[in-house]
């Protein structure tokens, strides 16, 4: 892990991002007003409920979005404006500077054709090598991401690999052209638990590898506590929280975190597992004040008309907050059933290349 994380300009910035829909319903504000940095080698996690915009982000990223939706805002990458950018110039960026793995792998492979030649394929698109250099290139890439027989498997389709060979062979296909940002939308979330630690731990050794940045997405904040540097929570279109995941996962400053770090199986324990009450709020015209009102155990009055913004919870700009009342926020280690319990939360955040945090927090019964 690079120690000046963080120093070194940021690889990526984004500002004020939006990005609207028109439905039938009216314009569905997916996105609303993101900004965030990305840093040179790090893992930044996404993290939030189905529908909180998390997709959205990545795919305005890089402009991977139907014609109903419009995107403003800026998104700079290497002296680059992203947003507005052609379709034909943006596909030229796609794969070579920044690739994109999804949670399906099925849906991303080409079910007719061989998985070494959709790799090459994507070597190809690039201007990568000759033909028997991007056949020997595919196979040196099957061989790194873990596929193993690569010399014969080169020649199978996607139908022949099972569901977590599959996403190796998308992670190769990723990877194909040696981009410096990797967009990992819930890579895992179609896989089982040991494939999915697998697949992670695969990803951070590859990230280090390769020496790319990766946003990894995941509703799933155990996920995200075992692999991100830093994490933005996102509630509603929104960035509701965002810090560095050590502070983040033992020092919540947003009641929606600390819903999200109490509904984690393993830390908690199974049996003091507690989801958040209530459902996400409408994002065609959103009501004024603090989006999370509705389900948020501290909201006040003032919370409905309060001009939401992300406050600087300890003034340094590493940890932001979207709730006036973040200094009341308690996350109550205390609660769980033994010591060992919010040291697993801890431990979770700063270390990589972990088994599943379910078996580092406590026993299920
Ligand atoms: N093509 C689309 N047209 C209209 N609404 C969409 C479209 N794609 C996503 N949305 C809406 O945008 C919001 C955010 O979706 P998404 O980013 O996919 O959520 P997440 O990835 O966090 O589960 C949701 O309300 C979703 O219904
Ligand atoms: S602003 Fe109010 S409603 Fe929103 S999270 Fe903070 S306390 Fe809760
Ligand atoms: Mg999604």
């Amino acid at each position: 892990m690079a120690m000046d994380k963080g120093r070194e300009p940021p690889i990526l910035t984004v500002r004020g991002l939006r990005t609207y829909f028109a439905t039938d319903a009216g314009v569905l504000r997916a996105v609303d007003n993101v900004s965030f940095d990305l840093y040179p080698g790090e893992t930044f996690g996404i993290v939030g409920e189905s529908g909180s915009g998390k997709s959205v982000t990545c795919r305005s990223l890089i402009g991977l979005l139907p014609t109903s939706a419009r995107t403003t805002g800026s998104v700079q990458y290497g002296g680059r404006e992203l947003v507005g950018l052609s379709a034909r110039v943006m596909q030229g960026l796609r794969g070579a500077h920044i690739s994109m793995i999804f949670q399906d792998p099925m849906s991303a492979l080409n079910p007719v054709m061989k998985v070494g030649a959709q790799i090459a394929e994507a070597l190809e698109a690039h201007g990568k090598a000759n033909r028997a250099g991007r056949r020997a290139a595919a196979i040196d890439l099957m061989r790194r991401v873990g596929i193993p027989l690569a010399e014969r498997r080169v020649d199978d389709y996607p139908h022949q690999f099972s569901g977590g060979m599959r996403q190796r062979v998308v992670i190769a296909i990723a990877l194909a052209c040696r981009p410096q940002i990797l967009l990992a939308d819930e890579p895992t979330t179609a896989l089982d638990v040991t494939i999915q630690d697998q697949i992670l731990s695969l990803l951070l050794a590859l990230q280090q590898e390769f020496g790319m940045s990766i946003i990894l997405v995941s509703h799933d904040l155990g996920v995200i506590a075992e692999t991100c540097d830093r994490v933005a929570v996102m509630y509603g279109g929104q960035i509701v929280e965002m810090g560095a995941a050590a502070t983040l996962l033992t020092r919540p400053r947003h009641p929606y975190t600390v819903g999200l770090l109490r509904s984690l199986p393993g830390t908690t324990a199974t049996r003091y597992l507690t989801p958040i009450p209530g459902a996400p709020p409408s994002l065609v015209d959103p009501a004024p004040g603090c989006r999370f009102y509705d389900r948020c155990p501290l909201h006040t009055e003032r919370c409905r008309t309060w001009a939401t913004e992300l406050l600087d919870v300890e003034a340094d700009g590493r940890h932001l907050a979207r709730c006036w009342r973040h200094e009341e926020v308690e996350f109550e280690p205390l609660e769980m059933t033994r010591e060992t319990e919010s040291d697993a939360v801890l431990a979770a955040a700063s270390s990589r290349y972990r088994t599943p945090i379910q078996d580092a927090g406590g026993q299920h019964e």
